[in-house]
């Protein structure tokens, strides 16, 4: 596995869990081909907390695709804990993306007709990973005991986004991926959101990967990113 001198010599982060290398993907599907990533290479490690900034239609939300495994790179490599996910066919990506990854976006995208603690739950379960204990304490640190029994559209959008957090941390994932996670949130609610889930991704010590428009957001993570023409600066 290739491990940044950069990381290696910091002795907090052991581990690379994501690292990408000269990606490149190009837009064909009409009119002239847009090309929106250009050698691409970038490394998270494990409990390591990344904001991506980057203009408005820069890749940000191809980068988080490619990444998730819902759309496929031109060239380059994808590696999760040093596992090239081009390697994999379309169900061993799914399996890994269900068991190993945490997708959040700007969308809360609960089911509207599951509980709160069966949002939470359903796709740990579904990936074999419900863990009660863990799923108890993720309910304690994000403040959501006394709505257990409630639906998604009885929250507010801080709350409703605090669930979504929870659903993709209760598998544990070795990646938690979020696009503009704080969108739609206002700035007191974002602000605890993201410490919440912060505190979260180090007690998980699963790697963060963040596109955020938000420089004061970007500011709370451990390392700050920005794409531009194509690459990670
Ligand atoms: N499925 C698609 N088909 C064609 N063009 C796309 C598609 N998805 C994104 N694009 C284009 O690729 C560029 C990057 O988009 P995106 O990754 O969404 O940027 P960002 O998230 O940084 O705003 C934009 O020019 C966008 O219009
Ligand atoms: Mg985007």
């Amino acid at each position: 596995m290739h491990v940044s001198l950069a990381i290696c010599r910091d002795a907090k982060w052991q581990l690379v869990v994501l690292s990408v290398r000269n990606l490149f993907k190009t837009y064909r599907s009409a009119g002239e081909p847009i090309s929106v990533l250009r050698g691409v290479d970038l490394d998270v490690a494990s409990g390591e907390r990344v904001a991506l900034t980057g203009e408005s239609g820069s890749g940000k939300s191809t980068l988080l695709h490619l990444i998730a495994g819902l759309d496929a790179a031109d060239s380059g490599d994808i590696k999760l804990e040093g596992a090239s996910i081009g390697a994999l066919d379309d169900a061993e990506r799914a399996a890994l993306r269900r068991e190993r990854l945490g997708l959040v976006f700007q969308q809360f995208n609960l089911v509207p007709s599951l509980s709160v603690s069966d949002n939470l739950s359903f796709q740990a379960r579904l990936a074999g990973r419900h863990d009660p204990a863990w799923h108890a304490e993720l309910v304690e640190r994000l403040g959501l005991a006394a709505v257990l029994q409630r639906y998604p559209e009885q929250l507010s959008g801080g709350q409703q986004q605090r669930v979504a957090i929870g659903r993709a941390l209760a598998v544990k994932p070795l990646l938690l991926l979020a696009d503009e996670p704080t969108g739609n949130l206002d700035e007191t609610t974002a602000d605890e959101v993201m410490t919440l889930t912060g505190d979260l991704v180090r007690r998980t010590g699963c790697g963060f990967l963040m596109v955020t428009h938000s420089m004061r957001l970007s500011a709370m993570l451990d390392r700050q990113v920005t794409l531009h023409a194509g690459r990670v600066a």
